[in-house]
């Protein structure tokens, strides 16, 4: 048996039209949805996401600024530019690519964003309001997976949901997200002991540590739904995920390919974080 694949380049490109239709209708209000990307540094791989960030704003009719800081520039000047975007009307969404230089205080820069325009999802605020059950934004990639979820009409109530990965950024708002449906869900770290054991009971996986080939076909369930949200390169210069896609198809029931599953997924989700914080503004 060979696992379905679930084509998120697909659903992206759906849901990013979906975004132009309302974009254009906000326009007509007088609105033009706008994103402030903020880039520290010439990480290459961070200046790759930028780029596409900014490229799909613009398809999509958004206005998109991208602010190009040096790498040594101090933490007070980031916040001052921060700010200056957080009081700026024609910005509705601000995100400052990650990682920082490692002089900077990452969760201190992130505060500085306003809450209103943190389409991360990453603020105290937001991560607080997201475990309490009333998200404001939901942060992308885990909002992408779970617009996946639904897409394969999976249902998550009752369900054993694993997720492998324990980040701000996608584990952590993963498990609320899925529980928030209904599932049990065990979140993984670098410590579990014994992981199969855990990634065996998953009729939704979700994997997201930056370790290609964590996961292989023998610790999955036959039929399980695995979302593989790594992005590595390998030696020979090819993008792979942190499951062992080969393995795993001959188990699972479908499954999200690396590259065009889970990344396109995220540019989108951005885009719909924008426009709403614009449509939250006209009101
Ligand atoms: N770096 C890797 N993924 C992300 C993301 O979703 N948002 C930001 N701001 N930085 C990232």
């Amino acid at each position: 048996m060979s696992a379905r694949i679930i084509d998120g380049k697909a659903l992206a490109e759906t849901i990013k039209a979906d975004v132009a239709g309302r974009v254009q209708s906000l326009k007509k209000t007088g609105i033009v949805p706008g994103l402030a990307v903020v880039l520290v540094g010439d990480d290459p791989a961070s200046q790759v996401y930028v780029r596409n960030k900014a490229a799909a704003c613009e398809k999509a009719g958004l206005h998109s600024r991208v602010i190009r800081l040096a790498a040594d520039i101090t933490e007070a000047s980031l916040l001052d530019h921060v700010r200056t975007l957080n009081d700026d009307d024609a910005v509705h969404g601000i995100l400052v690519q990650l990682p920082l230089p490692s002089h900077m205080n990452a969760a201190r820069v992130i505060e500085t964003i306003a809450a209103a325009k943190d389409v991360d999802g990453f603020h105290v605020s937001n991560a607080g309001l997201l475990m309490t059950g009333q998200p404001l934004f939901r942060p992308c990639t885990p909002y992408g997976i779970m617009k996946m979820l639904e897409s394969e009409d999976v249902d998550l109530w009752g369900a054993e949901a694993v997720v492998v990965g324990a980040s701000n950024i996608v584990g952590k708002p993963m498990a609320m997200l899925m529980l928030a449906k209904g599932a049990t869900v065990t979140l993984c770290n670098s410590k579990t002991r014994d992981l199969g054991a855990h990634t065996r009971r998953a009729d939704v996986l979700v994997v997201a540590t930056g370790k290609p080939g964590i996961v292989k076909g023998d610790m999955i369930k036959p039929g399980a739904v695995v979302i593989d949200v790594g992005i590595n390169r390998n030696a020979q210069g090819k993008l792979e995920g942190d499951v062992d896609f080969e393995s795993a198809c001959l188990v699972a029931g479908a499954i999200t390919p690396v590259p065009g599953g889970v990344g396109p997924m995220t540019i989108a989700m951005l885009l719909v974080n924008t426009l709403e914080a614009a449509e939250r503004s006209a009101t």
